[in-house]
């Protein structure tokens, strides 16, 4: 079954164009192939075989500069019907003068005579499809008006189709047109996307049209013109996202955060999917390979990030030293970028960022890439800034997260962390023995997290007990610390409540002054039994000023449970993959205190979901 993407707009093309193909991917295919609109011109790449062959090719053919300059662009993956699978035959299409390209699914039943009359006129095919002659038609009838030519075309033939097509001379627009196999449009901000399948385009907007058989559309970067054949407009309004449609978007959850919490088991599955590498217990990075120096002659990790980000970092800096055995510092992005820090090629620079537009990232970023650093960027948001700049990099596949507040991304960002330092282990002195137990561990986790999400409920029942308080500590020990500043960095941003992370045996220095009769102390005890003791200790040292003790501890660990006032239990883990089935129960406490506060949760007051200025 073929399929069919398009866009035109202000984003990187190629990058959108095989992401979507990707999301077809299930979909049989032989070869596949883009073309994108350039200079006056169109450029082609085909290949025989996968989606990742493609953008292999396409990556060599856009660097990332050129391919922000793509202005519309067309993409397909063909099931043969007419004609072997090859190259040649792979679309898209051009027509006569190379000036038209066309992505085509479907059969047309007259294309012989089509093809006789078009080869009578001059017309010269390089393939065998019915496609190439559909292209060469179009062209034949085009005089600076591909809509026109498109609409022309399509009255002259007999057969099923779904098509997209664009002309370098008119790069602001792609032509659709469907008649039996259907073609969809989104509507999006800065862009618009044509796909035939609506998956493709839902990842990018909800403003989303589908055509009736006979129309024609012309796709601009910010609108939609819908006609039929005859070139008479169809009335058909584009939805805005009203409320209905949010609802829509959250999935029957009242908001974004709780929905982007609940879609972990999925993100953490996207995040880890192909990256390890079970046969060598090492994990799987092309980007981590282009290093100027051999893996074993790096000296040293610098985590760039921000927020969130950065928390993820400190989660991902325990991984580093102990599997890599490689020094690891996590810094504050905004802090570095004005220091004057020592790097060189030996120093790998990892700057961590959902959005990838964050300032003081891109800031310090581009600090380490000029002292030499080798460096990669971590990223959500696919072709942003960040992932750009580097020139390579992770993307975290976690899907948009709409809710300001992070907490899909975070998880995703430490699996990737893990997996990094996996990787970095293996090409240094990490055991196969240890490097399978993590590797085995980070495939455990869509389950973990599965079995963690029902803490909800007694996440809510705890919320409702402390959500008058004015200040909240969490305290954690070893990976459990960078997960403590996470869930105190969630309650702020979401409920405005006063909340700290500490090393837990930091407390006594300073802290624990500030604990009077009550105040909650949520300790993270969940982790293994030595460091569990210690944290006991930690616990009476709050328990005897007062504090009202909120353990989050294995599932089972009868002693741990015994110093609490109150616990959430999670699915006991190896150490360096805790930090998430910890943070899960943390993300909903945090946002069922909200709730209980009414706060505007996933828009707080005062924030930002990426902070583009410094
Ligand atoms: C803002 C957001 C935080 C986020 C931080 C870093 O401050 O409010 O939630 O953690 O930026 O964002 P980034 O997109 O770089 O991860």
């Amino acid at each position: 079954m073929s399929g069919i993407v398009g866009y035109v707009g202000k984003a990187n093309a190629p990058e959108i164009l095989v992401r979507g193909l990707r999301k077809l991917e299930p979909r049989s295919y032989d070869s596949a192939g883009m073309a994108i609109t350039e200079n006056g011109g169109i450029t082609v790449v085909k290949t025989l075989g996968t989606i990742a062959a493609l953008e292999k090719k396409a990556r060599a053919q856009w660097a990332p500069d050129r391919a922000r300059a793509a202005a519309a662009g067309i993409a397909h993956t063909r099931w043969a019907t007419h004609g072997n699978p090859s190259e040649a035959n792979a679309h898209p299409h051009l027509d006569a003068s190379g000036k038209i390209a066309l992505v085509h699914n479907g059969i047309l039943e007259n294309y012989r005579a089509l093809r006789s009359f078009l080869e009578s006129k001059g017309s010269r095919f390089v393939s065998e499809t019915d496609t190439e002659v559909l292209a060469h038609l179009v062209g034949w009838f085009y005089t600076n008006d591909i809509f026109q030519a498109v609409s022309e075309a399509l009255r002259r033939v007999i057969g099923a189709y779904g098509i997209a097509a664009v002309s370098a001379l008119e790069p602001d627009h792609i032509v659709t047109a469907q008649c039996g196999s259907s073609v969809s449009i989104g509507i999006g901000v800065g862009g618009s996307i044509v796909a035939s399948d609506t998956s493709v385009i839902a990842e990018h907007t909800q403003r989303i049209i589908s055509l009736d058989d006979n129309e024609v559309a012309i796709v601009r970067v910010d609108d939609v013109e819908v006609r039929n054949l005859g070139g008479i407009p169809v009335s058909r309004t584009v939805p805005e996202l009203d409320e209905v449609e949010e609802a829509v978007r959250k999935n029957g959850f009242a908001h974004f955060m709780l929905k982007e919490i609940h879609e972990q088991p999925e993100s953490i599955t996207d995040a880890i999917r192909g990256r390890i590498d079970f046969e060598n217990a090492t994990a799987v990075f092309s980007s981590m390979d282009a290093a100027p120096c051999k893996i074993s002659e790096l000296t040293r990790v610098v985590m760039l990030g921000c927020g969130t980000s950065r928390h993820a970092g400190l989660a991902g800096e325990y991984a580093f030293e102990e599997l890599a055995d490689i020094q690891t510092e996590v810094e504050q992005a905004s802090e570095f970028r004005y220091r004057n820090p020592i790097l060189d090629k030996h120093d790998f620079a990892i700057a961590i960022s959902q959005s990838g537009e964050t300032a003081d990232t891109l800031a310090a970023l581009r600090e380490a890439k000029l002292k030499g650093a080798f460096v990669t960027s971590i990223c959500n948001v696919v072709s942003s800034t960040l992932a750009r700049e580097a020139g390579r990099g992770v993307y975290l596949r976690a899907g948009p997260e709409i809710s300001v507040a992070s907490t899909k991304a975070f998880t995703s960002q430490v699996i990737v962390l893990l997996l990094m330092a996996l990787k970095l282990g293996r090409g240094r002195r990490l055991s196969r023995e240890r490097g399978l137990e993590l590797a085995n561990a980070i495939a455990s986790l869509p389950d973990i997290v599965r079995r963690t999400l029902p803490v909800n409920d007694v996440a809510k029942r705890i919320a409702q007990k402390i959500k008058d308080v004015e200040h909240i500590y969490f305290i954690g020990r070893g990976t459990m610390y960078p997960v403590a500043l996470e869930g105190a960095l969630k309650v702020k941003e979401t409920s405005y409540i006063h909340a700290e992370g500490y090393q837990a045996s930091e407390m006594r220095h300073g802290p624990i002054a500030m604990l009077a009769q009550g105040t909650p102390v949520i300790a993270l005890a969940c982790c293994d039994e030595a460091e569990r003791d210690k944290m006991i200790i930690n616990v009476e040292e709050c328990r005897s000023r007062g504090a009202y003790i909120i353990g989050v501890i294995n599932a089972g660990d009868t002693e741990a449970a015994r110093h609490m006032d109150e616990f959430i239990e999670i699915p006991a883990t190896h150490p360096l993959v805790a930090p998430i089935p910890a943070v899960i129960a943390l993300q909903l406490l945090a946002y069922h205190l909200a709730c209980l506060r009414n706060c505007e949760i996933d828009k707080p007051r005062s924030l930002s979901k990426s902070l583009t200025v410094e």
